[in-house]
């Protein structure tokens, strides 16, 4: 394990009162009078059972500028209207400072490097400045993000403050929905989407202005964006492009856009005590628990930021949170409990920035996106565990996996910040000042270097651009990633022997899927049944939100889910018919919670669906079902999929047919028990063990037949288990 602490020392000291503390630095670790677990049993009913020691290491520098925030605070005993107040809030925004001169900047040149520290106000304001300035009157301002939240969740804000409806003149747009209309100027867009606007208007004609958000992200997008944008500003010189940064390292990016000029928006900040537990924590989730319950009993008001790496885990201490309250009585305050994370709905977002009412205290669970796309008001003490999930790739076996991993200084650094917005805050990282030293990397690996290249290098070829090894990235992908992605899209047919796009590939390119999933519906045009590949498509872009099982009733929904695979039809049709017994109810929500079924998911998909029912006609194939022959439907499946392929062996285990690995069926499959011998999965996922999700059952020939120049004779034959004929007869069955 990375956080293991030689020298680590016992793990029970006092916390929280300043006494306590200096009584663990100075090595005198005992349990008095002022430690939270004394007064804990003392005062309230409530008491920990088990509890974290934390040293206070350093302190954060901030400026302090709490006199002049203050002074320019807005009045809220008098009853000015909701706009009214908004545009003086704006005015607050350490941004709001520079705003002219920051339009000058943007008037005296084409390219700018933004730096600014998280909730200066760069995002919100920068595009209503440039509307201010006339800019929209040109052309469109478009502001990317990395997330889709943040897109949606900033673009309601600025709506908000200039009081017009979201989708008119500010909206959004993410994949699989488009907030925006014939009215909007400042549209909000995660950065792939912008990069498939590249599709339609290589040269952004509709835009006059671009403004790469977040560009410390790093993601794949962002990374490809700014090859094209560069691109782009070279010929069209009224075009401005801003790429704005939350963190320092602005020199590379300059660097990167022909020496840009920086434009610095000072920050404020607060000084912000660092903590680091003792000793290393075995379980971090229950460290959060407990660090965020201790807060609340002795620390003074301010609400309470955690980080933690995804839904899951997030559900998981809300339930426990809340459980845990339950026997506060009246003497502790009220804890408000407020998760976000990229599948929040929507309905539920807004709730993470309502002000939280006197004599309670907020806690947001979030994922990474309250580092530095989202800002919470009033957050005083940040939860910092040291971990996020990330996305890694192995071009030798070609799997992708989101893996949870340490994170990097730089993003300790800006978690540790989120507490000192609004005056003096604290962070609780849940590892030790040595881990932190010696186990973190100082920045992440940007996305392009960790990354299943694809479906990037299939947008960029239709783009035109062929020559991959030359494009101009700011820091190249490994070359044996883009090699891998090349030969991925030659075996599905979308390339050319030269590399060249196909016709199939030039289909594909128009889905904004996978391109496994492209090419299953691509190729269901040849098996007459379109209809069932762009169901399964949505069913499986929305992840596995589909079924639920609540503890009180896992049998009941268990066997509610094994209706759906009567006949071990496999994950696919399973899910297929799903939706459409979903669909035949009139797409009933009373069905949906009968079938322990989450009504919001199949919503998600049926819209889903409805788009790619559209991007079907663009492409001109036929919507067609063939539900009475499900292997047509399985072949189609197998088109996108067959690089997935595995076959059961004798210990009970599966081995991937090329580029072996040993891999199970996931637990919630519906073939888990039936253990064909050939399957094809739709994603590995790497828990206790490495897992197959989405399985269905595979006929060797097909293997062949569909894909004849991956797949030989010999890798569907027989060795190791019973012999099966040659040639014809080649069919297990
Ligand atoms: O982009 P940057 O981090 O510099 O700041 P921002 O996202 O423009 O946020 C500026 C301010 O707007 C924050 O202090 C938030 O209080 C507020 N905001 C909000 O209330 N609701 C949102 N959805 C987004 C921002
Ligand atoms: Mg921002």
């Amino acid at each position: 394990h990375r956080y293991r602490d030689p020298g680590a020392g016992d793990k029970m000291v006092p916390f929280a009162e300043q006494e306590a503390w200096e009584n663990c630095q100075s090595g005198k670790a005992t349990l008095k009078s002022g430690s939270r677990n004394k007064q804990a049993s003392a005062d309230y009913e409530f008491v920990f059972e088990d509890g974290i020691g934390f040293i206070k290491e350093s302190i954060m520098d901030g400026v302090n500028l709490e006199d002049e925030m203050s002074s320019e605070k807005p009045d809220d005993s008098t009853a000015k209207n909701a706009l009214q107040k908004l545009q003086e809030e704006r005015k607050t925004l350490p941004i709001h400072p520079y705003r002219d001169e920051l339009l000058q900047a943007i008037h005296d040149h084409q390219v700018m490097v933004i730096v600014g520290e998280t909730g200066s106000g760069k995002t919100t304001q920068i595009p209503q400045y440039l509307h201010e300035a006339g800019y929209t009157k040109r052309g469109l301002v478009g502001c990317t993000q990395p997330r889709r939240v943040a897109a949606m969740s900033v673009a309601a804000r600025v709506s908000q403050e200039m009081g017009v409806k979201l989708g008119h003149e500010v909206g959004y747009s993410i994949r699989f929905e488009d907030c925006s209309s014939e009215k909007t100027i400042l549209k909000y867009m995660t950065d792939g989407m912008l990069l498939r606007e590249f599709l339609s208007e290589p040269d952004l004609a509709s835009y006059s202005v671009i403004m790469v958000d977040e560009g410390h992200e790093r993601t794949l997008s962002t990374d490809i964006l700014f090859g094209l944008v560069k691109d782009v500003t070279r010929f069209r010189k009224d075009l401005k492009l801003l790429i704005s940064s939350a963190t320092l390292d602005a020199k590379k990016f300059s660097d990167y856009f022909d020496s840009a000029p920086i434009f610095k928006i000072p920050g404020r900040r607060f000084p912000v005590t660092i903590n680091f537990t003792k000793a290393p924590e075995a379980d971090y989730i229950d460290a959060a628990i407990v660090t965020v319950l201790q807060i609340h009993v002795t620390q003074p008001p301010g609400d309470i930021l955690v980080f933690l790496t995804g839904q899951e885990e997030i559900e998981t201490i809300d339930e426990i949170l809340k459980y845990r309250t339950r026997g506060f009585g009246t003497k502790i305050a009220e804890l408000i409990i407020c998760p976000i994370y990229a599948n929040l709905p929507t309905e539920l977002q807004a709730k993470i920035f309502e002000p939280t009412p006197d004599g309670a205290r907020k806690v947001v669970l979030a994922t990474n996106i309250a580092e530095t796309s989202l800002t919470i008001d009033g957050i005083k003490y940040v939860v910092d565990p040291g971990f996020c999930k990330i996305k890694s790739y192995n071009p030798r076996t070609g799997v992708e996996s989101l893996l949870i991993n340490p994170i990097s200084k730089a993003s300790a650094m800006q978690r540790a910040g989120r507490s000192g917005r609004t005056g003096p805050g604290m962070c609780f990282r849940l590892y030790t000042a040595y881990n932190f030293q010696h186990d973190l990397d100082d920045n992440a690996v940007p996305e392009i270097q960790r990354t299943n290249l694809a479906n990037v290098v299939l947008t960029l070829k239709s783009l035109g651009i062929n020559d991959l090894v030359n494009f101009d990235f700011m820091d190249p992908p490994p070359s044996e990633a883009l090699l891998e992605a090349l030969g991925q899209l030659y075996a599905l047919n979308a390339l050319n022997s030269l590399g060249e796009l196909t016709k199939i590939g030039r289909r594909m390119a128009e889905f904004p899927l996978d391109p496994m999933l492209s090419k299953m519906i691509v190729a269901s045009e040849k098996y007459k049944c379109s209809e069932e590949a762009i169901t399964i498509a949505s069913m499986l872009s929305i992840g596995n939100s589909i079924f639920y099982r609540p503890k009180d009733k896992q049998v009941h929904a268990d066997n509610a889910r094994m209706n759906f695979h009567t006949g071990n039809v496999g994950d696919h049709i399973a899910l297929l018919n799903v939706y459409n017994t979903w669909k035949e109810t009139n797409y009933s929500t009373q069905w949906c919670y009968e079938n322990y079924i989450q009504v919001r998911s199949m919503k998600r998909a049926r819209d889903i669906r409805d788009q790619l029912e559209g991007l079907l006609e663009r492409v001109e194939i036929e919507p067609t079902s063939n539900l009475s022959d499900l292997d047509a439907v399985k072949r189609a499946i197998t088109s996108g999929f067959f690089h997935h392929s595995a076959k059961l062996q004798k210990t009970g285990a599966y081995r991937t047919l090329k580029k072996p690995q040993t891999v199970h069926i996931h637990p919630s499959s519906g073939l888990a028990e039936v253990l064909p011998r050939w399957v094809i999965y739709h994603e590995l996922v790497l828990t206790t063990k490495e897992y197959m999700r989405q399985v269905t059952e595979l006929k060797p020939e097909w293997l062949i037949e569909i894909a004849p120049h991956y797949y030989q004779m010999k890798d569907v034959e027989d060795a190791s288990t019973t012999k099966m004929p040659r040639g014809k007869g080649l069919a297990a069955d």
